[in-house]
């Protein structure tokens, strides 16, 4: 077959389908050309504003040039020695940054893996170390990843879990608070206790974990107050406290750790996606004296840390500052909630538009009635603005919520245009 022959979607997506996995879904049929900051440009020459960015990776957008030029120099010198065999600076530096940068007045160690997933099995096996204790528990609705363990913590079941079982013992789930559903911070609080009285002593749970913000559970938010009731929970019986920053991290909620905004500090934080700016790299950041709990050579891994995934991560911290994107987040944040807003005003289906700095969520359902989550117009609405030029995701417990994952170096003009495909994509559809 002539490759120009193969250069447009549908031939590109039959050949996907004859040699891909089915396992590994797609939320679009389109294949990228090339992609910058907030743009993307198809195989057939069409361009899209990206608002998905990889699921949450792109805060910096695509290939930022202070990213690119990190990364070019760094492949300059050495790809890969597997920081376990011969160690580099950038790696060093990072963990040094990340160490200081972490919520909590107490000294701080890392570690570097490639995925987030990676991290929170990682961060779990710390945990367990530190503690000498085996059990976990999690949130109902939670997401942690597609390894056995994580899928363990993650609490949906379709299409996560389904055939993939049995997971790892020992693992509990509590409600997570979530007002519209009637979930109080109090009830959700109460469930652990519940767990603690019901299912498992205290003195075998090694740790708490909990996404800050629930990402591919639907955007909801911990209040901070829930998030303090943990913290406090764990310190009463010698837990530790997880927090899940893979998706929040990096800056996606207006500070560079979610949990920066409840006054909470975790024992030990997970990051992933968007902190090497479209590189592969996760961090585990805590406590030193837990982070110190296995022994040498219980922590690592092949590809763990890798160099230009370090180089791109410093990069990355560096286009934080200089392009002051903490700021920009919050500013992202206000303006797509109150397009959101202007949107939900004229259509009934949007029940709520949620979320915290940046990450920004609208869900979906028929009549605005919370008891029936409509799904299928979410579905319909992420076709519609494809086809109009906006690349969005859906996610949450029913696939009824469409979430907002935009680059934070995404210009206003690009905030208006892609708010403005959303609210054609609704008023086509009403
Ligand atoms: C909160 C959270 N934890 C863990 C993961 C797993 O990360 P990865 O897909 O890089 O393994 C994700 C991915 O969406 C996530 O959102």
């Amino acid at each position: 077959m002539q490759r120009e022959d193969q250069l447009n979607n549908a031939a590109l997506m039959a050949r996907r389908d004859a040699a891909v996995a089915r396992g590994v879904g797609h939320s679009h049929a389109i294949f990228i050309d090339r992609g910058e900051n907030a743009e993307v440009w198809d195989v057939e020459g069409r361009r899209y504003l990206d608002f998905a960015g990889g699921i949450a990776v792109l805060n910096t957008g695509h290939r930022h040039p202070a990213v690119v030029e990190a990364v070019k120099a760094q492949l300059e010198r050495y790809t890969h020695t597997c920081f376990q065999v011969l160690a580099y600076e950038p790696y060093v530096e990072l963990a040094e940054r990340l160490n200081a940068m972490a919520p909590g007045d107490f000294a701080k160690k890392s570690l570097f893996l490639t995925t987030g997933a990676e991290a929170v099995e990682n961060a779990v096996k710390i945990a367990r170390a530190y503690t000498r204790r085996s059990a976990v528990i999690a949130f109902s609705g939670g997401y942690h990843g597609r390894t056995l363990m994580t899928l363990g913590l993650t609490g949906k079941v379709a299409p996560y879990k389904s055939g993939f079982g049995p997971f790892p013992a020992e693992v509990f789930h509590a409600a997570f608070p979530n007002a519209l559903r009637g979930v109080t911070v109090d009830a959700a609080i109460a469930s652990v206790e519940a767990i603690l009285r019901n299912d498992v002593e205290a003195s075998r749970v090694a740790a708490v974990i909990v996404e800050p913000v629930q990402g591919e559970g639907g955007f909801h938010v911990a209040p901070p107050e829930f998030l303090k009731r943990l913290r406090a929970l764990c310190d009463a019986h010698g837990m530790l406290l997880i927090a899940d920053e893979v998706q929040t991290g990096a800056g996606r909620t207006g500070t560079f750790f979610a949990m920066e905004q409840s006054g909470v500090a975790a024992d030990i934080t997970t990051l992933a996606k968007s902190l090497a700016g479209g590189l592969p790299l996760a961090a585990v950041v805590g406590r030193a004296e837990v982070m110190d709990a296995p022994g040498p050579g219980g922590l690592g891994g092949t590809y763990a840390g890798n160099p230009l995934a370090c180089a791109a991560a410093l990069a990355v911290l560096k286009v934080f500052d200089d392009e002051r994107l903490l700021e920009r987040a919050r500013a992202v944040g206000a303006k797509l909630t109150q397009g959101l807003d202007a949107i939900a005003a004229k259509h009934r289906a949007i029940g709520e538009v949620r979320g915290l700095g940046a990450m920004i969520a609208i869900e979906l359902f028929k009549d605005g009635d919370p008891g029936r989550p409509d799904a299928e117009l979410a579905k319909a609405v992420l076709a519609e603005a494809a086809r109009r030029g906006l690349i969005l995701l859906a996610c949450g417990t029913w696939g009824n919520v469409i979430r907002l994952l935009v680059p934070l170096t995404a210009s206003d003009a690009q905030l208006d245009e892609g708010l403005a495909i959303l609210a054609a994509s609704f008023d086509a559809l009403a």
